[in-house]
């Protein structure tokens, strides 16, 4: 009867610490901020709970797939060098399998597969060798790390979710601003990105530091997409005017800065104002024209007292206005543009954000990976134009890595996959028309790009890839070299022909 109670009690103590360090592994779960970090260190956390220092790996499945194959994502021990490879080893395919079959974690004799579904209809499994089974009491005790990773993922996925989807309702209504003004929506997004860099570049100086608060970081760059939402207002004669406005006209266009503050009033009264993207968007779109010198408009505000948010958006979207063509004029060069914001600097603009701008500009001609050459161009205006803009975002993203910004890198891939696809489409319309004999090959290629840029968004927005890293970024500066000088040149043949 002794033995037995000592035996209890031993079993009872080990049980005991093996559940304060469950407790301490959840706890560290809760801790993690994001899905990225999560995830980079999901292994620890399950080989820390199973005490084990043995191999490891992870990998994503849709749920309820059969016949699944599994591309390891990060690993341990053997498979610590195994990241982007399919697993062929049968048994850990059989234990992954039973898994995602029985929709929970499955223990075998030599291996467990942790089974993490994650919102989106796919799983998240670690599978992971052990030394010694593990007794059916820790087996439950497993279950609660399990449910701490589990809403964990939940709620940084959800928080991810809502703030993508608020951009992506802003977008789509500042679009139609866009529409109006001239035919494209990239001027809106690319003030986006520069706003983001500004902002970060600020934070790097020590600049506004109180101002620029962790929310006014997550949201400037989405408020700023709505700077121009007032030109819905505004009748498309006056807007797309090419010649020179009269003075009443250029009252009617300036009237934006009014007309777009009063339809977000209405929104931000809905949430009875404290709604901090709205207030963000208001103050943007009310006083982004207005002067560091007083002399903007509407209402002729000077230097600190116009919201630190306009005066960023304001010069971006200068910077972005006189860098690109419009209706009635040529794309300035960057040098010239660059020299106009450095001489408004406490005329125009706030001279530190000029600073700050100045610095993303290093930084982007330091991170670019690829110019556009005149022996790039197809010899049709608008495809060349594309392929400029497609060059130019990816070395944004080079430059938004190098900067190590993960928001404004999300930005960026968002913009290039959407930028990609209505590239691809007017290409294959323009070849279409042309009666070009090689269309669907040409598809093909343009279909194999826009699976593989997807696949690494999918897995950046989802936090299974950190980084954007250099091999990504080698990818696609050279299958976009490749294809306009190989491919897209084969188009221009049968005109010059
Ligand atoms: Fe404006
Ligand atoms: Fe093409
Ligand atoms: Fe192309």
């Amino acid at each position: 009867m002794k033995s037995f109670n000592t035996e209890l009690n031993i079993q009872t103590s080990m049980t005991n610490i093996f559940l304060e360090r469950i407790q301490e592994i959840c706890q560290r779960v809760a801790q993690t901020t994001s899905l990225e970090e999560l995830y980079e260190n999901l292994i620890h956390f399950v080989s820390d709970a199973c005490d084990s220092s043995a191999s490891a790996f992870m990998t994503v499945a849709e749920s309820g797939m059969h016949n699944p194959s599994f591309r390891i994502g990060q690993g341990t021990g053997r498979f610590a060098n195994a990241a982007g490879e399919p697993s062929h080893e049968e048994y850990a395919i059989k234990v992954l399998s039973e898994a995602i079959n029985r929709h929970s974690n499955y223990h075998d004799k030599n291996a467990i597969a942790f089974y993490f579904p994650h919102p989106e209809n796919f799983a998240v499994l670690v599978y992971i060798e052990v030394q010694q089974p593990m007794s059916d009491e820790n087996k439950k005790l497993l279950t609660f790390l399990n449910n701490s990773v589990i809403s964990s993922i939940q709620a940084h996925t959800s928080a991810k979710l809502a703030e993508r989807s608020n951009r992506a309702a802003v977008i789509a209504l500042a679009s139609l601003a866009e529409h109006k003004d001239h035919d494209t929506g990239e001027h809106i997004m690319r003030v986006a990105i520069m706003t983001d860099e500004i902002v970060q570049v600020l934070g790097e100086l020590g600049y506004y530091e109180e101002s620029i608060t962790p929310e006014f970081e997550r949201l400037i760059s989405t408020a700023s997409i709505l700077h121009d939402v007032g030109k819905v207002a505004i009748p498309e004669s006056i807007l797309q005017k090419p010649g020179k406005l009269d003075a009443e006209e250029r009252k009617v266009i300036e009237s934006h800065t009014e007309k777009g503050p009063n339809v977000l009033e209405k929104s931000s009264r809905m949430l009875d104002g404290n709604n901090y993207l709205l207030k963000l968007a208001i103050e943007v779109a009310l006083y982004h024209h207005e002067h560091y010198n007083g002399q903007g408009y509407p209402t002729q505000l000077a230097g600190q007292e116009i919201p630190l948010s306009a005066r960023i958006v304001g010069l971006a979207d200068v910077f972005d206005a006189l860098a690109s063509e419009r209706p009635y004029k040529k794309a300035w060069p960057e040098d010239e543009t660059i020299d106009y914001i450095k001489n408004q600097s406490g005329q125009q603009f706030d001279p530190l954000i000029v600073e700050a701008f100045l610095k993303v500009m290093d930084y982007r001609r330091e991170a670019k990976l690829i110019q556009w050459t005149e022996e790039m161009s197809v010899k049709v205006p608008h495809l060349d134009n594309d392929h400029r803009f497609l060059i130019a975002l990816i070395n944004q993203l080079a430059s938004a890595e190098k900067i190590g910004n993960r928001r404004i890198a999300e930005s960026v891939l968002d913009e290039l996959i959407n930028y990609t696809l209505d590239h691809f489409q007017r290409e294959e319309l323009f070849l279409e028309k042309m009666g070009y004999p090689d269309l669907s090959k040409h598809k093909r290629l343009h279909n194999s790009f826009t699976e593989v840029i997807q696949d690494i968004r999918w897995q950046y927005l989802h936090g299974f890839r950190p980084k954007i890293n250099n091999e990504i970024l080698l990818f696609l500066r050279n299958w976009l070299s490749k294809h306009i000088l190989v491919e897209d040149m084969k188009y221009t043949l049968p005109v010059s022909a």
